[in-house]
């Protein structure tokens, strides 16, 4: 896929599925910054956290995993990004992976968000610290019925296991601040590249948007860190 606008092709026309939240907005400002046409899925009673992007972007109301919804929203798209939410305990990331997966047309590039804890293929090494936290927060939450972690391992499984041109971007610890540029990335969690696991939320968004149109992403899951983080500084350029 390449990056339009060029002179007399169409812009790329891109869904933001999860347009609302605070990844989802840093997303949709770099969209319409390349010149793209936008369109966000958020729930209803989210729609108005969308207002500084009145007149700029679609908006379709909805639950992001209805697949009518998705359907309506994916028409005639390039790209969707989508922000794998594990809320709830009722599969909501899982619906929403899979009805981007069967409803987005077949040559789009499909990119999802996660967490570090999402794995591959088996080869990330966990800190104790990071393994002990996901182990005790997970259940917690999942106990709250507030979120469900395992909802995102197998919405990206599913990911994973299907023939799209699909990238899974693992974001480390976030925190709000400028950009500071594009996160290098490794294959894998615990590669000391990845060490300082921090980004910055506005670059987790950058990594996503710049992925629709870097073919060298699909079928990679990035771990991503924030360019600037000493780890990323000590380690040099992106991996692998
Ligand atoms: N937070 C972190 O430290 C962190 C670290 C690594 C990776 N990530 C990944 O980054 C992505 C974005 O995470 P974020 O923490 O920055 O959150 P966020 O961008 O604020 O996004 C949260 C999303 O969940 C939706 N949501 C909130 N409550 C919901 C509910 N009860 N039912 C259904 N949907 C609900 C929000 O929609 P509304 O606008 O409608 O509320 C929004 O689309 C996720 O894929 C996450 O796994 C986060």
């Amino acid at each position: 896929m390449t990056d339009r606008p060029v002179e007399g092709l169409r812009p790329l026309r891109v869904c933001v599925v999860g347009a609302s939240g605070k990844l989802g907005r840093y997303m949709v400002e770099h969209a319409l910054a390349r010149g793209y046409e936008v369109v966000g899925v958020c729930r209803p009673q989210s729609v108005g956290k969308l207002a500084g992007f009145a007149d700029r972007i679609t908006v379709v109301p909805g639950a992001t995993n209805d697949p009518s919804v998705i359907a309506q929203a994916v028409t005639g798209c390039d790209g969707v990004l989508t922000v794998l939410a594990p809320w709830g305990v009722h599969g909501y990331a899982t619906g929403t992976a899979q009805a981007v997966l069967d409803h987005a047309p077949p040559e789009a590039r499909l990119v999802f968000s996660c967490g570090w804890h999402i794995t591959r293929d088996g080869a990330d090494v966990y800190t104790r610290r990071l393994r002990v936290f996901i182990a005790v927060a997970g259940r917690l939450a999942r106990w709250l019925r507030l979120v469900d972690l395992d909802d995102q391992v197998e919405a990206c499984r599913r990911v994973f296991a299907s023939d799209r041109r699909w990238t899974v971007v693992r974001g480390s610890d976030l925190e709000e601040g400028d950009s500071q540029g594009l996160p290098v990335w490794s294959r894998h969690v615990g590669d000391p590249v990845l060490a300082s696991n921090r980004t910055r939320r506005v670059d987790f968004a950058l990594f996503m948007v710049e992925a629709l149109t870097d073919d060298s992403l699909v079928h990679e899951a990035p771990a991503i860190v924030g360019c600037q983080t000493p780890s990323a500084l000590a380690h040099g350029a992106a991996r692998p």
